[in-house]
């Protein structure tokens, strides 16, 4: 494994962007100082406002300085950042910026290697890398990779469509699609809990787990994004990608070998197996919801509805709750319920195995059931597994007591852990894809997605059906009551209450 990243030269579109400014700047700057960034390198920061290269170096200074304080060497690396004011559609700007590369080129000693990171509105992400080709930015001899921020196209069709236009530019090994959530310490800690443990995979199958769980609550509502989020909806935003990763991940076979090939192909085989699911079964197994007025943390917020750019009548989901089935031998019976919402209680994502209850309970005498054992994997906003098991409770009768073992992976404060940004910057600069999603996923995933939005799109929700500061409509908790089960509640398993 590569310990720094090859000589390159990264291009970042949309460099005056809220993305560029909270994650790549800050991310690149951790690279940099902790010597994984190879000298050589560059940075060409692209947009439409008339900046100067101070002008990017000041904003880029800046953004460390907001996250980092003891920022030591941020005048060497601002130093490699470069500024070019930029029209997306017309080819004088490409060949502008060609001279440009070709200039730190030879300044830096960059080989001709090249990042090309759209962080901006996914309309110009078709445009611009047809561009590329055609003004001649990837004619050098050195590699090209696309970074594509999500969403990759709106359904399967228009995913479709934006594939084949980048696929003229770029082949596959060299497309880095975005899924933040797969760069997450927990979410990449997933496959190494199963895989290099003997204790788990035996029992990771339909014979020993009864249902899986998986949360992803947000407190904050749409905020500024309105005009995005009325096309997406939580559906799409969601679960198109960052949970249907998590679930593929959980359910996937262990891969032959840790490649990006042999991991992503299980994965796709995970995403092929999910049952199709017809309209009219829609119901059963999945619920919408959008926020009404509430209250966050003793604080009056309005509903979904009156947030800005959000028509008043919206049929926008800002709650998804669903029961996938994975139909294959490993899993066939077992329910993945997921769900995922906006202006919901805790800001939390959390994976609850739940394993099926022993056979007969020999240690009370009264119908009470031991609990069944859970394994929790916290995702965030903690870091860390909880194994949930029945002990003896302390005494001379022998009756049990839940107890838990408890591996928290938050680091000292101060000591974040890497950023999910920093660690996929990382792995696209060294070639590694692992942990960006493959077209077949993206396609899979759009597939199933489809079926429901449009299904949801054609008829009209009975919204807003869930308060904001909530956890999401109570057909939510129906769904998992007619199997028998209930949501394990986020806020009652956290790590530091062991
Ligand atoms: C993004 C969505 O992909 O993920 C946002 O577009 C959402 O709507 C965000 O808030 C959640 O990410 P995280 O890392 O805060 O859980």
């Amino acid at each position: 494994i590569q310990s720094e990243t090859p000589a390159s030269l990264i291009m970042i579109f949309g460099a005056t962007g809220d993305l560029a400014k909270r994650k790549l700047y800050p991310s690149l700057f951790h690279l940099f100082r902790k010597g994984k960034l190879s000298e050589h390198f560059a940075v060409i920061g692209v947009a439409r406002r008339p900046w100067s290269d101070e002008v990017l170096r000041e904003h880029v200074r800046d953004s460390v300085l907001t996250s980092i304080k003891d920022a030591e060497n941020i005048e060497e690396f601002v130093s490699h950042f470069y500024y070019k004011p930029h029209d997306v559609s017309d080819s004088q700007s490409y060949i502008q910026l060609k001279a440009l590369a070709n200039e730190l080129d030879q300044k830096y000693c960059l080989e001709g290697n090249r990042v090309f990171y759209l962080a901006m509105a996914p309309e110009f992400f078709g445009t611009i890398a047809e561009h590329l080709k055609t003004d001649g930015l990837t004619d050098t001899n050195g590699f090209h990779r696309l970074v594509i921020e999500k969403p990759f196209g709106h359904d399967l069709e228009s995913a479709i469509e934006l594939n084949k236009r980048i696929r003229n530019v770029f082949s596959e090994n060299d497309i880095y699609r975005i899924d933040h959530y797969l760069g997450k310490e927990m979410v990449q800690n997933i496959e190494v809990i199963r895989f290099a443990n003997a204790i788990f995979e035996p029992l990771w199958n339909n014979r020993f787990i009864s249902n899986i769980q998986i949360t992803s609550s947000e407190m904050l509502g749409v905020e500024e994004r309105g005009g995005y989020y009325e096309t997406s909806g939580a559906l799409r935003d969601m679960v198109q990608n960052h949970m249907l990763q998590m679930v593929a991940l959980l359910a996937m076979e262990p891969p032959i070998r840790l490649t990006p090939k042999e991991i992503r192909s299980e994965k796709v085989k995970v995403l092929g197996a999910l049952r199709s699911i017809e309209q009219d079964e829609i119901p059963q197994y999945f619920v919408r919801g959008q926020y009404g007025p509430g209250e966050i943390n003793g604080e009056k917020v309005i509903g979904y509805r009156e947030e800005q750019n959000v028509n008043k009548e919206s049929n926008t989901d800002t709650y998804v709750a669903g029961k996938l089935m994975i139909d294959n031998f490993r899993w066939a019976g077992v329910p993945f319920y997921i769900r995922t919402g906006k202006r919901m209680t805790a800001k939390s994502t959390k994976i609850v195995i739940q394993f099926k209850d022993i056979p007969m309970n020999l240690y009370y005498k009264s119908e009470k059931n031991l609990d069944p054992n859970l394994l929790v994997i916290h995702i965030q906003p903690e870091e860390g597994i909880t194994l949930h098991l029945n002990a003896k409770d302390t005494g001379q009768m022998m009756e049990t007591t839940p107890v838990k073992l408890n591996f928290s992976n938050n680091h000292a404060p101060g000591l974040n852990t890497p950023e999910a940004y920093e660690k996929l910057l990382f792995d696209c600069l060294r070639g590694d894809a692992t942990n960006f999603t493959h077209w077949d996923e993206v396609a899979l995933s759009w597939s199933f997605v489809d079926k429901i939005s449009h299904n949801w799109e054609s008829e009209k929700a009975d919204f807003p059906n869930y308060s904001a500061g909530t956890m999401g409509p109570t057909a939510a908790d129906e769904l998992l009551e007619k199997d028998g089960f209930s949501w394990w509640p986020v806020t009652d398993l956290d790590v530091n209450d062991c």
